[in-house]
């Protein structure tokens, strides 16, 4: 290199040569789409290839039309469009996960038979909303480029469209482009206070501003990212505060650290400069004034080069980001140890202060030689928020309704469900996709209701409106399989006297819950499907088959069920002390003690254990709530309900996916944003359940203050400061050993984690159960308070792990029946459940 400087020319062309190196920068993703065009449209040096003809793009359109207009327009681009009449979506297939840009053309083409300036729209990837409630309508301008950079970490990208209020969609283009992963960071520095910011890399960009200062225009030809680079005069705030400095851009020398991806060199090639303003005092900063939404932060990115210098250390000055000092005494030469040598730093800032602006300034140093200032380019990039949004309040999960993904043409249902502090509406869109794929007749939004024993209707179940053929209700042939004994009609008559509403013990969504004694003295719950209920017919199977499969002394049995008369009734075991929930509040029945406490919890626990690990095929309950948690005369603890169980992932999946089921407040997080369904989000719930028997308060009570709503946020800061003592039950207060009560704080707590891979299993949860109830029992003189491993005190002993609960067999064979009968049908039954999808 320093051979090289010493002769001119030879520098020239090794520049020239590598420069050409890093402008074949190919993205290994690139898709350009002239979205309901009939022909390739060449724009920026670039083809654009019709939505319908593109090989690798899939295109899911409820109902779509194309508008096109033969006025000029100032890109061809802007010639066509897509006009969707209902949700939308493109898919691309992804090839190299990592930062995308992905740019979206939107023009109102007038007179296109469609009022497209009126169209009301939002627009969504998998985890990102980009758009919202956008309308040319209220919007300065007939053109609009958007361009976000999206982080691909799956191997396809989903582009959905959404009408709102009856409206249209439309889309004129669209780029998917893959970006080098070192061109945007995971790290910038925060102003205000300044403190390193990480975390980039899992959040969407949306550039708002990109400049060329001083320079001219840049468009995709002028850029290997394909990148739009503006002039920056209109945003000075003093037009006479610069003036422009521009030199042949084959002199600029990029480290090793930037390359012509971070910026071309016709970027650094040209700067803003102090310019004579007219001002008495030679001191004053340059500033430009941008507009910007306050209730987001940005990506800064500023470029340098010194590219007017003479010698090295002249120009010293400062940078200023709103009036935070962003870096103060700039010499660039110090950094780069050379003129005419690009730099960039990147920062994170709010807008200013109480204002819709973010301003950045350069001003000379006082300790600088001269009198002078410069900069060279600038990005500004809306970082998308805590909803996954670049444009408002709202989630992906809120914007698009549920799907029952039926089938294509099905109508969408908005299931929105509005809570205290939650708007829920949920789909699975993309999923939808990968269902469509994978089965042309994809039963996955297959419509079935929970059947609590005691009837709870907190609990809520995505209905579809397809509505279940009758007709198969009554082909569903139970005799062959082994399910318990079946009963008559009378019999179950006799037991429940007629349905004497005295005996009733609750009403859920399928039917009524009775109490009954049979002949011989037992009692037995008897529930009984509303025989109106459409889908109750495949619940009702689906609970029995998983209940005659599974048996456990934590689980609620079933003793039998009758199918007469079109009767769908299930007789269980009957549990004297009814569910968890009437002994922690609400109720008259006396307080329950920690042991008792720790007790039941330790029981539900087992049973879910033995969901999770105890059958061939993981069973994930689905709707762990203190409701579905039974008590026996002895207050022996038994999960109940499994209307909504699904068998859990098999070998070759990682999640289960479907549509969101389950009770607010108990909904898994990750589960409710990605519809994936894993063990991990029943030990969500149950962490729920720790903390509602430690507190005895309802997982959700809009009734209190916002903060406390929701008892999984609630305790969870208590939980943090280490002062759940201070929100538990009054009734325990001083009664509980603190380690005992640390324990189990920390094991909700972590039950309660964010992400379902950072939660124990169910067999750890257990365990530690267990160990805070060897805490409580043991004399706290010999704990250890500071302890908070994982690990066991020697000298205490702890009940072995029971897996599988041995002392009952796990298939009910004592009716003697024909095994091979017994073993087809048990795999006909798991191969439906194993593939949810399938049924
Ligand atoms: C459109 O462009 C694609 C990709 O460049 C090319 O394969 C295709 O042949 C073109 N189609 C027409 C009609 O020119
Ligand atoms: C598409 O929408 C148009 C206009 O609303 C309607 O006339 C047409 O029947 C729809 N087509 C389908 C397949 O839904
Ligand atoms: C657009 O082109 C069509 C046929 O190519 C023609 O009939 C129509 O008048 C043109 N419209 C305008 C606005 O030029
Ligand atoms: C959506 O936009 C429409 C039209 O601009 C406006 O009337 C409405 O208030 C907006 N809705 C929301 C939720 O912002
Ligand atoms: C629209 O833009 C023009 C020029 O850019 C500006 O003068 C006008 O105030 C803007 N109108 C609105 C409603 O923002
Ligand atoms: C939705 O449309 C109705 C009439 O079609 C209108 O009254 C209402 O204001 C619209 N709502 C929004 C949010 O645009
Ligand atoms: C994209 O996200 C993944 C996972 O969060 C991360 O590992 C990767 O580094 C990110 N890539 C880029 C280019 O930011
Ligand atoms: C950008 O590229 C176009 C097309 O190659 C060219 O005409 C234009 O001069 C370039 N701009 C600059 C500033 O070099
Ligand atoms: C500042 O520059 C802009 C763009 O060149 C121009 O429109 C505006 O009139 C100028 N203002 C002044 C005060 O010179
Ligand atoms: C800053 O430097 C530029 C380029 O050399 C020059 O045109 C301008 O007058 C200088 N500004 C001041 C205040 O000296
Ligand atoms: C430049 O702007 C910063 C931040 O607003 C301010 O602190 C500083 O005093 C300004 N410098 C001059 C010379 O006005
Ligand atoms: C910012 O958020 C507040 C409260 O959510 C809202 O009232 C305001 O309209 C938002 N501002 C913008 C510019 O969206």
């Amino acid at each position: 290199m320093k051979e090289m400087k010493l002769v001119p020319l030879v520098l020239i062309v090794f520049l020239f040569v590598r420069h050409g190196t890093f402008a074949l920068f190919t993205p290994v993703d690139n898709y350009l789409i002239a979205c309901g065009s009939s022909k390739n449209v060449t724009f920026q040096d670039r083809i654009f290839v019709p939505d319908s003809e593109h090989s690798s793009l899939v295109l899911k359109i409820d109902n779509s039309s194309i508008a096109s207009s033969n006025s000029s327009v100032p890109s061809p681009i802007y010639q066509s469009a897509r006009v969707f009449l209902g949700i939308s979506s493109y898919k691309f297939g992804i090839e190299q996960k990592g930062r995308h840009w992905l740019r979206l053309y939107f023009y109102a083409i007038p007179k296109s038979g469609q009022n497209l300036k009126s169209a009301l729209m939002s627009v969504v990837t998998d985890d990102f909303v980009l758009l919202n409630n956008f309308t040319f309508n209220n919007y300065n301008g007939s053109y609009m480029s958007k361009e976000y950079a999206i982080n691909v970490t799956s191997n396809t990208l989903t582009l959905t469209f959404i009408p709102l209020n009856n409206s249209i969609a439309f889309i004129n283009a669209i780029e998917v482009v893959s970006i080098p992963d070192e061109v945007l960071p995971d790290q910038a520095l925060a102003l205000n206070p300044t403190a390193p910011f990480s975390g980039l890399s899992e959040l969407a960009l949306e550039t708002v501003y990109r400049l060329n200062m001083g320079g001219p225009l840049l468009t995709a030809q002028n850029d290997t990212l394909g990148r739009t680079w503006e002039n920056d005069v209109k945003y000075l705030h003093v037009n006479s505060s610069a003036v422009n400095v521009s030199v042949n851009p084959a002199i600029i020398k990029y480290p090793i650290s930037v390359t012509p991806e971070t910026a071309p060199n016709l970027v650094y090639a040209s700067a803003e400069m102090m310019g004579n303003a007219n001002v008495p005092v030679v001191n004053f900063n340059i500033t430009w004034v941008f507009t910007v939404d306050r209730n987001f932060t940005y990506f800064v990115r500023v470029h340098f080069c010194d590219i007017v210098s003479m010698s090295l250390n002249t120009l010293v000055f400062n940078l200023f980001i709103n009036d935070d000092t962003a870096l103060p005494s700039l010499d660039l030469s110090s950094i780069t140890n050379d003129l005419s040598v690009p730099y960039y730093k990147d920062f994170v800032s709010n807008s200013s202060v109480d204002s819709d602006t973010l301003t950045v300034s350069v001003g000379p140093d006082t300790v600088a030689e001269t009198t002078n200032a410069t900069i060279n380019g600038l990005e500004i990039m809306k970082i998308s928020n805590k909803f996954r949004s670049l444009d408002g309040p709202l989630s992906v999960e809120s914007l698009l309704p549920s799907s029952p993904s039926k089938n294509i043409n099905v109508g969408i249902i908005v299931g929105s469900i509005v809570g205290a502090v939650v708007v829920m509406v949920v789909i699975g869109l993309c999923y939808c996709f990968l269902v469509a794929r994978k089965s042309k007749t994809p039963q996955q939004g297959h419509p079935w209701l929970p059947l609590p024993l005691y009837g709870n209707s907190q609990t809520m179940t995505k209905m579809s409106t397809t509505s279940q053929k009758s007709g198969t209700a009554s082909c569903i042939s139970l005799a062959s399989s082994n399910l318990g004994r079946l009963f008559m009609f009378q019999e179950i008559l006799d037991a429940t006297n007629k349905f004497d509403e005295s005996l009733l013990l609750g009403v859920g969504g399928f039917g009524r819950v009775y109490k009954g004694t049979l002949e011989d003295g037992t009692n037995v719950a008897v529930k009984r499907g509303n025989s109106r209920s459409e889908q109750g017919i495949a619940e009702f199977r689906t609970e029995i088959e998983m209940l005659s499969k599974l048996r456990h002394r934590h689980l609620v049995s079933l003793i039998g069920y009758c199918d007469e008369r079109s009767e769908m009734i299930l007789v269980y075991e009957y549990m004297a002390n009814g569910p968890l929930r009437s002994h922690l509040y609400g109720t008259d029945l006396p307080s329950l003690s920690w042991k008792q406490r720790l007790e039941i919890c330790i029981g539900a626990a087992r049973g879910l254990h033995y969901l999770h690990t105890g059958a061939a095929q993981s069973i994930i309950h689905r709707d762990v709530k203190t409701t579905n948690i039974l008590l026996d005369e002895n207050f022996v603890a038994k999960v109940a309900d499994f209307g909504l169980s699904k068998t859990g992932p098999s070998l070759d999946q990682t999640h289960v996916s479907t549509a969101v089921k389950g009770s607010f407040g108990y909904l898994d997080p990750e589960y409710f944003r990605r519809q994936q369904l894993t063990e991990k989000s029943d030990v969500y719930s149950f962490g729920v359940v720790l903390m509602e028997v430690l507190c005895t308060r309802p997982a959700l009570n809009p009734v209190l203050p916002r903060e406390q709503v929701n008892i999984a946020e609630w305790a969870m800061t208590w939980q943090k400061k280490g002062m759940l003592d201070q929100v538990m039950d009054s009734n325990l207060v001083g009664k509980v050993n603190p380690a005992s009560l640390k324990k189990f704080g920390e094991t909700a707590e972590k039950c309660l984690a964010e992400h379902g891979v950072d939660r124990p299993s169910m067999g750890d949860v257990l365990w530690n159960l267990e160990y805070a109830l060897q805490l409580e029992e043991t004399s706290s003189a010999l704990m250890e308070p500071e302890d908070n491993s994982t690990n066991h005190i020697p000298g205490i002993p702890l009940t072995p792990l029971e897996p599988f609960d041995n002392s009952v067999s796990m298939i009910d064979g004592g009716n003697g029946t024909d095994e091979d009968g017994e073993d087809a049908a048990t795999s006909a039954v798991f191969s439906q459940l194993v593939n949810p999808r399938g049924r």
